[in-house]
């Protein structure tokens, strides 16, 4: 029962819950209700950022593998075997698996999900789209990303918003210069959307992570300013993770907790990166090899 009969989609069943080999290091948050607070800051040594692509080259192989076998008849509980199985044969663990009592090794969202959808019984079908997002955790640091896949083909309004929403995202991370507010990442981001008449997501952000999942650092999505005024540096590492939407950027969450859907059921897609700010720009730590 995972689509209702106007085709929107409804709460299915969850799988079994996955087990991770005793012999994976734990984040310090698994069997807590809350993480515990975070005290550093958002910049990193060297040594620290090898460790934090290291866990997001993990992350992004994951995806890869996601990427391979996503086809209509596939649920999103599979999804999340796929990602899940890849994280901990890396040797790395799942950071959303008990994660402020989250039960998956990721988030799947579907069509008009906009983030923390819960893999379940869900069957993809033609045209539908649908995110993956996937954090892995690795001697001590956490490497967060996310992309939104088509299941066969989608229509063409459909296909642009997901290429569009990759672009808003690369051209917001492009605009992260040392010296300049965190704020000119959503600016240019809801800037770009706006050419196209896209709901721009405002409560939901991009945020610090590393040694922590998520470490109180806000990344906007869309221009806030004066709020949300930190000043990037060389060294700083966070996400940018951009959702867009066909319609408002309005949106409820289901009574599971996490499911965000878009109030006027309009599609939305998502893409996200880590990324480390360099003296001349910037580097992504979420890709492959
Ligand atoms: N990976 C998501 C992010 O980009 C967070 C998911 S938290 C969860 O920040 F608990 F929903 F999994
Ligand atoms: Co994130
Ligand atoms: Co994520």
């Amino acid at each position: 029962m995972p689509f209702d009969s106007h085709g929107h989609i409804i709460p299915g069943a969850y799988p079994a819950p996955r087990t991770v080999p005793a012999d994976i290091q734990r984040p310090p948050y698994v069997g807590l209700k809350t993480p515990p607070a975070y005290t550093g800051d958002n910049t990193y040594t060297e040594a620290e950022i090898d460790l934090i692509r290291a866990a997001g080259r993990i992350s992004s192989g994951a995806l890869d593998a996601v990427g391979a076998a996503i086809r209509p008849g596939i649920t999103t509980a599979e999804i999340d075997r796929i990602a899940h199985e890849y994280v901990v044969a890396a040797g790395a663990y799942p950071s959303t698996l008990g994660y402020r009592g989250y039960r998956a090794s990721s988030c799947t969202s579907v069509n008009e999900v906009i983030c923390h959808g819960i893999p379940d019984d869900t069957v993809l079908r033609e045209g539908d789209i649908v995110n993956v997002d996937v954090t892995s955790y690795l001697d001590g640091y956490h490497g967060d990303t996310n992309r939104t896949y088509r299941v066969g083909e989608v229509s063409e309004e459909v296909d642009l918003l997901i290429e569009r929403t990759h672009e808003a995202m690369m051209r917001g991370i492009k605009a992260a210069r040392p010296g300049r507010e965190v704020n000119v990442i959503g600016r240019v981001i809801e800037t770009y959307a706006k050419r196209f008449g896209y709901g721009v997501v405002r409560d939901f952000t991009g945020h610090g992570v590393g040694s922590s999942f998520h470490s109180g650092l806000i990344i906007p999505h869309y221009d806030s300013a004066p709020s949300y005024a930190d000043i990037i540096k060389p060294g700083m590492v966070f996400t940018v993770e951009p959702m867009l939407t066909l319609g408002t950027h309005e949106w409820t969450q289901w009574n599971d907790g996490w499911t965000v859907t878009t109030r006027d059921k309009s599609i939305t897609a998502q893409f996200e990166h880590t990324v480390v700010i360099r003296e001349d720009g910037f580097e992504l730590l979420t890709v492959s090899e």
